[in-house]
């Protein structure tokens, strides 16, 4: 399954708000499509958000490849800005619109068809390299897993949400391959229900056992359901490991901190923000009063009632066991382990 695909010239993804009832792909060769799909989560999680943006740029410099360089630079500006407006949470996108920005910058001496050529190989490369980085998350991750492991996670963070097998469900994923009978406790994840919606549809393709429970569940099954540890995705990460994730996160990690239970985050080094020295400083996007005060068609709040309906949370880095990444296990202190990851492999 490919939640999203370079098609010479356009994009195909697959709508996730439709799932689990139906499986409809769209086409497209626009950007504007594109960057409503990422507000609208028809793409969604971090690295895949990120693997969007890249697409969507290449579609939004197009036409002006081949014309004069002023026209191409403010195209490229107008493309940046469209994409980087749409959701402030996942660092992933942040990086793509640079990483996206520096090619253009190092291949503005091209001639138009080649220049064009290079961003898609730069956009193509985003999403290759966000494969690899999963299978690897896997493999680190997959140590962390003992045998018959029932898991819980919050949120979506596997193949649906990345370029490959995803991050905290492709660590459970590779476990499953490697024969360790696990299952899984799935968040169901309100407001939009990425848990019971996409995880439980995933896993399930995975044969994989999957339970979903209501969040309010989270508390006891960790107390009464011998779950033998968390592990969730992360949109962005800061300098000292503070990491922000689908808004319900942090109480999971208080849960598990309270029960003794290991609690982790799986994401690539393209969700650290280095620049953020700690999580009160991460962008949290703020949502719309009726993902809160509809379910469906129908109204189940008082329909001018008070809504706050924060989209993600931070998680202090005090309740985390381990940060698992393609490059291995960071383990606390955090500032250091981080720090120590970029510095050997070079700055982000
Ligand atoms: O609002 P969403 O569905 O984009 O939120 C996604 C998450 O919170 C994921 O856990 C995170 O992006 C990591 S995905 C590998």
């Amino acid at each position: 399954m490919n939640s999203i695909e370079w098609m010479d010239g356009s994009v195909r993804f697959l709508d996730q708000t439709l799932l689990p009832n139906e499986e409809r792909y769209v086409d497209t060769d626009e950007i504007e499509v594109m960057a409503e799909a990422i507000r609208r989560l028809q793409v969604r999680g971090a690295p895949l958000i990120g693997i969007a943006a890249a697409y969507a740029i290449v579609l939004g410099v197009r036409k002006a490849a081949g014309g004069p360089r002023r026209l191409f630079a403010d195209a490229l500006d107008a493309s940046c800005a469209l994409i980087a407006s749409t959701r402030p949470t996942a660092k992933n996108l942040f990086w793509a619109v640079e990483r996206m920005r520096n090619a253009a910058r190092l291949n503005t001496h091209m001639a138009g068809d080649a220049l064009y050529a290079s961003l898609v190989a730069e956009a193509v490369a985003i999403h290759t390299e966000d494969a690899a980085m999963c299978a690897a998350i896997g493999e680190h991750g997959a140590r962390l897993i003992p045998q018959d492991a029932v898991i819980l996670t919050h949120c979506n963070t596997g193949a649906l949400a990345t370029g490959g097998i995803g991050t905290a469900l492709g660590v459970v994923i590779t476990a499953h391959r490697q024969g360790k009978h696990v299952s899984v406790f799935a968040d169901e994840t309100r407001p939009l229900l990425q848990g019971s919606r996409l995880t439980a549809w995933e896993l399930r393709r995975e044969g994989i056992p999957v339970t979903v429970i209501p969040d309010t569940a989270s508390a006891v099954s960790i107390q009464k359901k011998n779950i033998a540890l968390a592990i969730v995705g992360s949109d962005r990460i800061a300098a000292n490991g503070d990491a922000a994730n689908k808004i319900g996160t942090y109480g999971v990690a208080i849960m598990a901190k309270h029960h003794g239970v290991p609690f982790y985050v799986a994401a690539p080094s393209s969700t650290f923000d280095r620049a953020i020295a700690h999580g009160d400083a991460i962008p949290i996007e703020e949502r719309g009063r009726e993902e809160v005060t509809m379910c469906g068609p129908v109204c189940v709040a008082p329909p001018d009632v008070n809504v706050y309906n924060p989209s993600f949370d931070v998680t202090p880095n005090e309740l985390i066991s381990g940060i698992i990444t393609e490059r291995g296990v960071l383990l606390p202190p955090f500032t250091e382990s981080i720090a120590r990851m970029f510095d050997k492999r070079g700055a982000q």
